[in-house]
């Protein structure tokens, strides 16, 4: 199954990841779209989104591997989609002192999903400042999103800006960090998921577009950990701040058609998948 070890984002911080497979719309074949999930340990431990349906079984393993679930208190939801909440209701089950942090919309949005112990949820909304046993993170809208209630989350404590959905990409092959991925591939994976998930992105003023991003600038990320690609360290995450900038000068994605969807097809039959 499309699950892969956990690996340190910083002293504390833990990614989560698993992957799919998916077709590339700008060349036939497939590229990866990573899902990741990532746990920061400390004295009050945070899980920040809850994996995929369909490996939630290996999810909830990868994640008892690194923490008794007595001992999980916060579960941080990045947005409501069912790849950041398929194993949400498992691990409220398994670790009774754990509280969910999203948005109230975020709340009602799962409600049609699940049947959620809502006294255990936290209503956060952007603009917010979590302290979590001194450690603090900031609450933020990131520049993309595709639910009304995205949060980002920023750990002051270790630099890393959990980005939700914003600055994902399709790459070639697995890796850990952006700087792994053939640099051509990964800008062109990076255009295309941000483009693709978020439709609306070509609408946008391109000022007040550049000030959202400004807002990330200003916190001095040490990294980008968005749950759908590599860490972005050090200087790649300026490269990703400019590369989000640029987006809307791109204009909109030609959809995938129907023809597409047969392509695709056809080749999955060449290669036996
Ligand atoms: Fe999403
Ligand atoms: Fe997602």
């Amino acid at each position: 199954m499309p699950t892969l070890a956990p690996y340190k984002a910083s002293e504390d911080v833990y990614v989560l990841p698993s992957y799919l497979r998916v077709p590339d719309v700008a060349v036939p074949g497939f590229g990866l779209l990573v899902v990741n999930s990532y746990l920061i340990k400390g004295r009050e431990p945070i899980l920040i989104d809850t994996g995929m349906p369909i490996v939630k079984e290996e999810f909830l393993e990868t994640l008892w591997s690194l923490i008794d679930p007595q001992d999980l208190n916060w579960i941080l939801l990045t947005h409501d989609d069912g790849d950041h909440t398929g194993a949400l209701i498992e691990v409220l089950e398994a670790a009774p002192q754990a509280r969910v942090v999203t948005q109230f919309v975020g709340m009602a949005r799962l409600e049609t999903a699940h049947h959620l112990p809502v006294d255990r949820f936290e209503i956060r909304n952007p603009g917010d400042t979590l302290t979590i046993s001194g450690r603090e993170l900031a609450v933020l809208r990131p520049p993309l999103f595709d639910s009304p209630a995205t949060s980002a989350y920023f750990d002051v404590k270790s630099g890393v800006l959990f980005s939700a959905d914003s600055f994902g990409a399709i790459i070639p092959e697995l890796a850990e960090n952006v700087g792994d991925v053939p640099k051509s591939a990964y800008d062109e994976g990076f255009s295309i998921f941000n483009r693709l998930n978020h439709p609306w992105f070509h609408l946008v003023d391109q000022g007040k577009f550049e000030e959202s991003i400004e807002r990330v600038r200003r916190l001095q990320p040490t990294a980008i950990g968005s749950c759908h690609s590599p860490l972005a360290t050090g200087t790649q995450v300026e490269t990703h701040l400019k590369a989000l900038a640029a987006l809307p000068a791109q204009g909109a994605l030609d959809l995938p058609d129907q023809a597409a969807l047969e392509g695709i097809l056809a080749q999955m039959q060449v290669n036996g998948d």
